[in-house]
């Protein structure tokens, strides 16, 4: 199995954090699912950042998986296998008072900084944090309690943190859990006049619930819908990290 070390390449590092104020939306489960493909599949240099207090569910799941594999012989094996020249990638659980610094120190070593947080502008020592967000992706299913928390969330990112930030590139809508048979174009285009939206979106598998969010093994490369979506997602992920960076360092030289 080709996993190598993966080693800080860039001196830009981008924090990315899938933001919601709802819980339920798909935060935890589309940072690990991103984080994986990260990972594993493009061999980039990541940490996740768990501020998500007191669910933490990804440092809960890693905590687990870890349990598992000491019970399971098969599992171990393969646990060593892949991790004979690879560290797996850190899962940092902090709170919302020291995230911002600890954004900062992972900078230093990881080239994709992702952070797990619920995003409601009216907790106490959040801006700090937002300020040192690069890219905002913020899930909204549908219906329209969610809908509209996240549209909020979006002005608010957009209107507030925007123009205090220096770190802040991109904040873009996406819609999560969509049933595998919507036409996604129609709904999309209700909304997109005043938001930004990412090009993709993400279905309902319930496969991205089990296997597929592990944060020790690598998503199996299958030739199924699942499979073949969510790698589709991830490329409009890096899409937009590629073409806002570009965007940027356009707008600094001229
Ligand atoms: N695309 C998806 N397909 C199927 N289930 C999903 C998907 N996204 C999230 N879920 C499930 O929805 C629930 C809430 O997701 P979670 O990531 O915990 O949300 P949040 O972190 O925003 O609270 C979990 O049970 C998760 O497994
Ligand atoms: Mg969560």
């Amino acid at each position: 199995m080709p996993y190598f070390l993966t080693i800080k390449k860039s001196n830009m590092s981008r924090v990315i954090s899938f933001i919601s104020q709802k819980g339920g939306v798909g935060k935890s489960t589309v940072t690990t699912l991103i984080a994986n493909l990260f990972f594993f599949k493009h061999q980039l240099s990541i940490a996740i950042v768990d501020a998500d207090f007191p669910q933490n569910s990804i440092s809960k799941r890693r905590e687990k998986e870890l349990r598992i594999i000491k019970k399971k012989k098969r599992l171990e094996h393969t646990y060593h296998k892949i991790y004979h020249d690879l560290k797996p990638y850190p899962i940092i659980k902090t709170n919302l008072e020291s995230c911002a610094e600890v954004i900062r120190e992972l900078k230093i070593e990881y080239d994709y900084i992702f952070v797990d947080v619920a995003g409601s502008l009216n907790q106490e020592g959040i801006i700090p944090f937002l300020r040192e967000v690069n890219y905002f992706y913020i899930p909204i299913l549908q219906d329209d309690f969610s809908t509209l928390s996240a549209l909020e969330l979006y002005m608010q990112l957009t209107t507030k943190i925007k123009p205090v930030s220096e770190e802040f590139r991109s904040c873009k809508l996406f819609f999560n859990k969509v049933p595998a048979k919507n036409k996604m174009v129609g709904i999309r285009k209700n909304f997109e006049t005043n938001f930004e939206f990412l090009d993709d979106h993400i279905n309902a598998y319930t496969i991205y619930e089990r296997v597929y969010r592990s944060t020790l093994f690598p998503i199996p490369e299958k030739a199924q819908k699942p499979n073949l979506k969510i790698h589709r997602f991830a490329n409009s992920i890096m899409h937009d990290l590629e073409t806002v960076s570009s965007e940027k360092s356009m707008t600094m030289e001229t």
